[in-house]
């Protein structure tokens, strides 16, 4: 039977995801990116898995450097989230207009207005479909506010999947 492209994009869209900005930094560049498609996977090491579309600054960036740092959006934070769907404007220690404070081992932002974050450096990329599967070992990791809850991104309407 043929795969009925509107449930299959109803089902994929029912994945529950978070929202998070991931930032890279290389050769005094810096780049930061809306992203849902990230996992853990694995406990030891700890590993997580990014999703990035090639041709963007962050996927570049992060493969240059070997790392990257993942930063979780708060339930109430769509509208920092949004600013980061735009390319990045660094200004000082701001990033789109956000505070930031560089990682200690990726040298990648991590923004003090955003509840939780974690770097990590490149351990696999898998090249396959239109996005390369990042795996990356966390090697730091912050929390700026552990009263926050993470976004849900079903809850805003938004999505990317399917
Ligand atoms: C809700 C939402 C979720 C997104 N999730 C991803 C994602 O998981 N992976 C990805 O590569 N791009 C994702 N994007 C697109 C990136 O935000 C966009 O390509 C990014 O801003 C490119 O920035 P850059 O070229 O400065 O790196 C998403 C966009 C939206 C609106």
């Amino acid at each position: 039977m043929e795969m009925d492209p509107q449930q299959k994009r109803a089902a994929l869209r029912a994945i529950n995801y978070g929202l998070y900005i991931v930032t890279a930094t290389h050769g005094g560049q810096t780049a930061a990116a809306g992203v849902n498609w990230v996992t853990q996977a694995s406990f030891d090491p700890p590993l997580v898995v990014v999703c990035i579309k090639p041709g963007t600054e962050t996927h570049d960036l992060a493969l240059e450097s070997g790392g990257f740092v993942v930063n979780v959006v708060g339930a109430d934070q769509i509208d920092v989230a949004k600013s980061f769907f735009r390319p990045t404007v660094v200004e000082g220690d701001t990033l789109n207009g956000f505070t930031f404070h560089t990682s200690p081992v990726t040298g990648a932002p991590h923004l003090v207005d955003l509840p939780y974050w974690f770097e990590a450096t490149v351990t696999d990329t898998v090249t396959t479909g239109d996005h390369t599967i990042i795996v990356g070992q966390v090697v730091g990791a912050g929390v700026h506010d552990d009263t926050v809850e993470p976004l849900v991104l079903r809850s805003t309407g938004m999505n990317y999947g399917g």
